[in-house]
């Protein structure tokens, strides 16, 4: 069965930039003098995927902003060491002014962010549910997809899944310059067209390939369990599944 999910944007606008740090394409020189859309992410989860995310965004020439569970000084070491070029911030000063957050907090953690922050924010949703880390959560047991109840909590936000399909370790060493043979893709999704597109793009800069995975409800197709869950997919891999295959519950 076929989830529909026919991309409203074009990725292929999104293949090169002038602060990329691919080399860009012979195809894409014509949008070489593109200004990048988000400059600013905030962070939330310095653990092992909110560093390699700041790791790649630093790389890539965004202002990173990390917040950990506790006030910033708490983090200010391991974000240096870890994410150097990011700093630690504490969340309200991090969100504020912010194009993007990224949450990357275990699920069971969600209730400790302040919700009334993300509201009106760009927020990309990294997160698994995974039991034997997350215990029994009775608000995401069963669901086909983690996202749309993310998005129900966080009134106001434009919630994006995207990043959690990868593991931590590969994005650091996944990253591939446009064209290159073994650039991999990832999936975002999601309902919101601007949020969505301000997420390919930036997937885009930090070196996958950016595939339009539907909506919210499609996004279980992602998640642990899925067909493309820590599987290394190049577009069409990846284009295959997000249109052919449909999430299992969870
Ligand atoms: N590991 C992977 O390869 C991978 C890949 C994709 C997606 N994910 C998903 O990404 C999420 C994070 O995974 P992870 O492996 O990075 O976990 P992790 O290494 O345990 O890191 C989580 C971090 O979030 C912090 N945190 C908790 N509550 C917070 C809050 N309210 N504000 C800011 N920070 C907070 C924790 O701080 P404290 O230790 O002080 O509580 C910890 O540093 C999970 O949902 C996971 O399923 C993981």
């Amino acid at each position: 069965m076929s989830t529909n999910a026919r991309p409203p944007y074009s990725p292929a606008r999104l293949s090169s930039s002038r602060i990329s740090p691919w080399p860009l394409s012979e195809d894409s020189a014509s949008s070489q003098e593109n200004e990048p859309t988000v400059r600013t992410v905030a962070i939330f989860g310095a653990g092992r995927v909110g560093t390699a995310l700041a790791r790649v965004l630093v790389a890539a020439q965004y202002d990173v902003r990390v917040v950990g569970s506790g006030p910033a000084s708490a983090i200010e070491l391991i974000v240096s060491v870890l994410a150097p070029g990011a700093v630690a911030l504490d969340a309200a000063a991090a969100v504020d002014g912010a194009d993007i957050v990224i949450l990357a907090v275990p699920l069971h953690k969600i209730d400790s962010v302040e919700f009334a922050l993300l509201r009106g924010k760009v927020v990309v949703d990294v997160m698994n549910y995974w039991e034997p880390i997350d215990g029994s959560l009775p608000d995401f047991a069963g669901v086909q997809a983690t996202s749309p109840v993310v998005s129900e909590m966080l009134a106001g936000a434009r919630v994006v899944k995207a990043f959690n399909h990868i593991g931590y370790h590969d994005i650091d060493t996944d990253g591939r310059e446009v064209g290159h043979p073994e650039r991999r893709a990832l999936a975002v999704a999601g309902d919101n067209e601007e949020a969505v597109a301000l997420v390919l793009e930036m997937v885009h800069r930090v070196g996958f390939d950016a595939v339009y995975a539907g909506g919210l409800a499609q996004s279980g197709l992602l998640e642990a369990g899925g067909p493309v869950f820590g599987v290394r997919l190049d577009r069409a891999g990846l284009e295959h599944h997000v249109n052919q295959d449909v999430p299992a519950s969870r």
